[in-house]
């Protein structure tokens, strides 16, 4: 890696353990004011010290985000469907120099897999890969799911592997059953993992400790911490997982025992 790539890269994964959480509170971008965050400043101020990275878009940032924090961004800069139609018809939405103004550690878009519109979300991840090397900036490459598709060890290791080749410097996906294959496929390239829907909080730690036993190099999860009844517990204890090597049971405890 160049230096200013590698220099991006270690903001976003912590230097001791090699891993990341990083909150993701992107979801506006096809799904609108999303449970949770209607006032998406007030939900990310008390979670922000215990992420490592924040995943959001550049509206949401300028709306809500107080330029004065000092955690990564890892940019969302894709768009253009919404949840009312085809989700894999999107487009880049976000010019480079806007990454780079707003000094976005990574930039990131979904790739859709087996969708109508397939192509042109790897065209997508394609560019910004050109770009990101053109000014030493990470890109993130999101599997994105339709709704006919099985999250199954190979269809995410298709999925994955595709982001991969094309150049993404971090895969997102969904956690599965052979997990471990997905992560291989992926070779020297860090894969997280998604939440995904709200699921009951010991399912969800569960989740992120198997990922990370797995090889996954952290999370990237939205619903399943601030969707939670005491989202900063949930924070604390997924951070503890994934950094302090925390047990499921530790980590409930964490999340238990967190002041709301
Ligand atoms: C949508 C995204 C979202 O940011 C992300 O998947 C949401 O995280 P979670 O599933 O944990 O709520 O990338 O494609």
């Amino acid at each position: 890696m160049e230096w200013g790539m590698k220099n991006r890269f270690s903001r976003i994964m912590n230097a001791q353990s090699g891993r990341c959480v990083m909150l993701a509170v992107d979801h506006g971008y096809f799904q609108g004011p999303t449970t949770g965050l209607e006032n998406l400043g007030k939900t990310v101020e008390p979670l922000l010290p215990f992420a490592d990275a924040l995943m959001i878009t550049r509206g949401a940032l300028r709306n809500w985000i107080p330029a004065e924090m000092n955690k990564p961004i890892v940019l969302r800069v894709s768009g253009g469907q919404s949840i009312l139609k085809e989700l894999s018809n999107e487009i880049i939405t976000t010019s480079i120099e806007d990454a780079i103004r707003i000094n976005a550690s990574a930039i990131t878009c979904s790739v859709y897999v087996g969708g109508e519109h397939e192509k042109q979300t790897i065209q997508n991840l394609a560019e910004l890969v050109n770009q990101g090397e053109a000014y030493g900036i990470p890109v993130l490459a999101v599997t994105a799911v339709g709704k006919e598709m099985v999250r199954d060890a190979r269809y995410l290791g298709l999925a994955c592997r595709m982001c991969v080749e094309v150049g993404a410097h971090m895969v997102k996906t969904y956690y599965c059953q052979d997990f471990q294959k997905v992560v291989e496929a992926c070779g020297n390239v860090p894969v997280v993992i998604a939440g995904g829907k709200k699921i009951e909080e010991k399912a969800a730690l569960e989740m992120a400790y198997n990922a990370l036993q797995d090889g996954a190099a952290g999370v990237d999860m939205g619903r399943n911490v601030f969707q939670s009844d005491n989202p900063v517990g949930m924070m604390k204890a997924v951070k503890a997982v994934v950094h302090e090597k925390a047990s499921v049971s530790e980590a409930l405890k964490i999340y238990k025992s967190s002041a709301k």
